[in-house]
């Protein structure tokens, strides 16, 4: 067992003033994993802290935080990874906070279903759609997305300008565009041929950094300003 040290974010906006830190101290196994240690607070020492979490293996996405400066999963994180002398705890940045380590989504989901991303096409056939192998590449890694938001609330551009569509939508736009199966490429790309779309993007590679499932996002966006190049300026 290890002891380890919690400062927490706190707010409750319906009865604080501001947001707090309130510190905590956990004994954990080095294998455990910083959602345990969130989970025996909560239930052993103050109940009234609130956070988001469900599958607790990487699968749902709902426990992105910001902990000890980086945005991931903490149901990723381990403890034996985290030897210092104290572990900050705070909301994903660039959302607004609900309570304590809960931010609100819903802009950040709606912002992706604006982008409609669900496969458009024409009259069903009389068996399957037909994808080969290699046009399935072409979409596999953005298929991974779990939505934990982690890349939007690291993005700098996103944390300055709210407009700007942030990185997981436009990786979902992207999973569209490449898909070889939609009839719908011209529209999806004009939906992000703007500085609040894909040229928003500069390049941080934050998104890229932090994402859980090990997705190239940046890459990705990339790809989609060159096929803006390509299909709507022909260049
Ligand atoms: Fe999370 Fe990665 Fe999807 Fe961004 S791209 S929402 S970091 S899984
Ligand atoms: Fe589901 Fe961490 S709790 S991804």
């Amino acid at each position: 067992m290890v002891e380890l040290h919690f400062k927490i974010f706190r707010f409750d906006p319906q009865a604080d003033s501001g947001p707090h830190f309130k510190h905590y101290t956990v004994q954990a196994e080095p294998e455990e994993r910083i959602l345990d240690c969130l989970t025996r607070i909560k239930w052993e020492q103050d109940g009234t802290l609130s956070y988001r979490m469900s599958c607790a293996h990487g699968v749902c996405g709902s426990d992105g935080m910001k902990i000890n400066g980086t945005c991931r999963l903490a149901c990723q994180a381990i403890v034996k990874d985290y030897q210092c002398p104290e572990i900050v705890l705070e909301p994903l940045p660039a959302f607004r906070v609900l309570k304590d380590l809960v931010v609100d989504i819903d802009p950040f989901l709606e912002g992706i279903q604006s982008l409609r991303p669900y496969l458009i096409a024409g009259a069903p056939p009389e068996k399957e759609r037909k994808q080969s192998p290699e046009e399935g590449k072409k979409v596999e890694e953005a298929i991974r997305c779990i939505l934990c938001a982690c890349c939007t609330a690291s993005c700098p551009v996103s944390w300055i300008r709210e407009k700007y569509i942030g990185p997981a939508a436009l990786l979902l736009a992207s999973r569209y565009i490449f898909e070889s199966r939609d009839d719908q490429l011209l529209e999806r790309l004009k939906q992000v041929d703007s500085s609040d779309g894909a040229w928003g993007c500069v390049n941080h590679f934050e998104c890229t950094r932090v994402c859980p499932k090990g997705i190239p996002v940046t890459k990705s966006i990339n790809l989609i300003k060159r096929q803006i190049e390509k299909k709507l300026r022909n260049q």
